[in-house]
């Protein structure tokens, strides 16, 4: 390094990724404002752009409502100016938690703030504004703006749509302020605003393990907010598995009886590869499953999803884990294209038919004739199906029209599974079927006592 210019020190920038990302790091207009998902990479590409503005001379102003994330922005920057932090070419105050170029106006600053109050007693030329939902409105009418005003600069909202979860945290007095300042955005001709979306699954970095933490207990409606970082609500019209009923149909996992037949639903692909895993309730039902299960119903109790890069050999092994000591009644999988792909999985020793009709269609209308019929419950920590069902959405065309494609379709590897599995005549929604259970009396036969009335 030479000199005192962090410019020409070792600064280790971390790159943004594509598109999400880099398009509001990379953006030049005054006023930016980024709707994401949780874990998107909000924070660290709010970092990413103030360590830029700061490295061109300016003075940067961070602030998030909460600790963690000022900890996170300024464990950021503190990594990023490692090299010309001990070299000693920048100067930093780790109480007051700012890095400047003494003598300088260039300086990077974190702060915790939620009010105007909190965020007064300074002034920058890039002002961040992370959380911006749990802020208080006048945290930027009433002092962020002003701050502007001398230097002409620039601001950044950041923000997640609140959901329900986050209500009790937020300082804001309108809690859509932050979607409403989104849409004014959009509706800016001059070009000084800019507005950006991503969802917490285009991040490329996040893992799915990290994903499924930050998943578990949402709702559909916080799903919908927080991870695809929607403000309004889809209408269930809108959803190709709206028919499914999660109050009732997302269940706590138990104990599956060992006689119920199993079955897997297999999407295939190097790069994706998925496996759903369910069973069909038998008659008679145990008392220890919840009441509202009855014969032949469908319960999904495994998703597989291991990610790029596993062998045939070690998923065949990592099914056999899954279903334990049964035997699987059947598998489906695949397009009618796809039969060298069943071969190879056949050769392993996991034997995969081909679904019963080749049209995705018609196997989503399955799917969604036994989810009308109350037919399909999901164990609770099957996170990623659920995640499908609340966001598998149908197209539209131009004139609004509901079209007979799936928005995304090659996303949605476990929905895949479903109605592929769901596809064999076992699964046919038939009266007849249903009605030829044995009838079950008050005059039981006694091998039956504990077994619950149907
Ligand atoms: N450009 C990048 N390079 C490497 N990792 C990244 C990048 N962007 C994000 N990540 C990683 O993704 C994860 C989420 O990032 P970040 O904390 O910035 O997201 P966030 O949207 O602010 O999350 P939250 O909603 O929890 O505040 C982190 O583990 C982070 O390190
Ligand atoms: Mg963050």
């Amino acid at each position: 390094m030479q000199g005192t210019e962090p410019q020409q020190a070792t600064v280790h920038l971390r790159q943004p990724w594509e598109p999400g990302q880099s398009m509001f790091v990379n953006s030049s207009a005054k006023r930016i404002i980024v709707r994401a998902g949780r874990r998107g990479g909000k924070t660290l590409g709010v970092a990413i752009k103030g360590l830029v503005a700061f490295l061109k001379g300016r003075r940067v102003l961070y602030a998030a409502p909460t600790g963690e994330q000022t900890d996170r922005f300024w464990f950021e920057v503190t990594s990023a100016l490692r090299e010309p932090l001990e070299a000693g070419a920048l100067r930093i105050d780790r109480t007051e938690r700012y890095i400047e170029v003494a003598g300088t106006q260039q300086r990077i600053k974190a702060k915790t703030a939620w009010n105007a109050d909190t965020l007064r007693g300074d002034y920058a030329d890039l002002l961040i504004l992370d959380e911006w939902q749990l802020m208080n409105e006048d945290t930027w009418e009433v002092v962020g703006a002003p701050m502007l005003i001398d230097n002409n600069g620039d601001a950044v909202f950041v923000y997640t749509p609140p959901s329900l979860r986050s209500a009790g945290v937020s300082k804001a007095h309108d809690p859509r302020h932050a979607a409403k300042m989104y849409e004014a955005a959009g509706k800016d001709a001059s070009g000084r605003w800019a507005r950006f979306h991503f969802t917490s699954h285009d991040n490329p970095h996040i893992s799915e393990a990290g994903l499924a933490d930050v998943l578990k207990d949402m709702s559909r409606a916080s799903y919908r907010q927080e991870i695809l970082a929607e403000d309004d609500e889809l209408s269930a019209s809108h959803l190709v598995y709206g028919a499914f009923n999660e109050a009732q149909c997302r269940i706590p996992r138990f104990e599956i009886p060992a006689d119920w037949p199993v079955y897997s639903g297999h999407d295939f692909g190097t790069a994706n590869p998925a496996a759903l895993f369910l069973v069909k309730a038998r008659y008679p039902i145990p008392q220890s499953v919840p009441p509202q299960i009855r014969p032949n119903d469908v319960i999904v109790f495994k998703e597989y999803l291991p990610g790029a890069g596993t062998s045939t050999a070690i998923n065949v092994e990592a099914f056999k884990d899954i279903i334990k000591a049964r035997t699987v009644r059947a598998s489906a999988g695949g397009s009618h294209q796809e039969e060298d792909s069943r071969g190879v999985y056949g050769k392993h020793g996991w034997n995969i038919q081909e679904p019963a009709f080749p049209q995705m269609r018609p196997q989503v209308d399955r799917v969604i004739a036994l989810m009308e019929a109350g037919k399909v419950y999901v164990f609770e920590d099957c996170v990623f199906y659920l995640s499908e069902l609340a966001s598998c959405a149908w197209e539209y065309d131009r004139e609004g029209q509901r079209t007979n494609k799936i928005e995304n379709e090659a996303r949605y590897h476990l929905s895949a599974c479903a109605r592929y599995i769901l596809s064999l005549s076992d699964f046919t929604p038939d009266t007849v079927q249903s009605r030829s259970f044995p009838r079950y009396t008050d005059n039981r036969p006694s091998e039956m006592a504990g077994m619950r009335r149907r």
